[in-house]
């Protein structure tokens, strides 16, 4: 994750084009999976089994504000490789693209009253996704910054109060945080990163590109 990309237009910057910005129209795919299949029902179980048992791994070094198991945890426990599986599947859905989406980074968080995570993007990932495990219509929402409102056209803070079950997935580069939780309860969630297969996995090799695409 990161916070280098600022979204506030610096008027006096070397970099850009006469204070010019752009808007671009950014989807966030939103699905509950508890709807899509039953099954996510009892795997969510095992999610919030595996987060308590994990613990805090991260000591609040990062973004996030609260308990929170290690960035690779896809890759060590099988109950979040399987709902990795499923956010592949969803990136991948309607996209006419022959590269597969690989998960580069997956971790839990447990929110208490009091924990936060500080705004910031995952730029340069692809997609990026939450998914709910464990909230309720009084702990923290998630909030993307500078959304354009549907009627009134301005950027403004965006607050999705997310249910259980809940999956959010959005191109990273989209600003957002967590606010301070005012409520005495646990905000269970799981986030990820992706990235094209052959770009995170570096099995694209330009010798290899260049033999099969000569300039003529
Ligand atoms: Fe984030």
């Amino acid at each position: 994750m990161s916070d280098e990309l600022g979204y506030e237009v610096n008027k006096n910057s070397p970099f850009g084009w006469k204070n010019f910005n752009f808007v671009i129209s950014f989807p966030i795919r939103y699905e509950n999976l508890f709807q899509r299949n039953s099954s996510f029902r009892e795997l969510n179980k095992k999610l919030e089994y595996s987060i308590r048992k994990t613990g805090d791994e991260m000591n609040r070094v990062t973004n996030v504000q609260a308990d929170m198991t290690d960035y690779k945890t896809h890759l060590s426990n099988a109950h979040f490789e399987t709902l990795g599986n499923t956010v592949i599947e969803l990136c991948r859905e309607g996209m006419k693209n022959k590269h597969k989406f690989v998960i580069c980074d997956m971790w839990g968080a447990i929110y208490k009253k009091d924990d936060w995570t500080k705004p910031h993007q995952h730029w340069p990932y692809t997609w990026s996704f939450t998914y709910y495990v464990k909230v309720s219509d009084k702990t923290s929402p998630l909030v993307f910054q500078n959304a354009i409102h549907p009627e009134r056209h301005t950027p403004e803070a965006m607050p999705i109060q997310p249910k259980v079950g809940d999956l959010f997935i959005w191109p990273s580069i989209i600003l957002h945080e967590v606010p301070k939780q005012v409520v005495d309860e646990e905000r269970i969630m799981i986030a990820g990163n992706l990235m094209m297969d052959h770009i995170a996995t570096e099995k694209f090799n330009y010798s290899e590109w260049k033999k099969h695409n000569q300039y003529k």
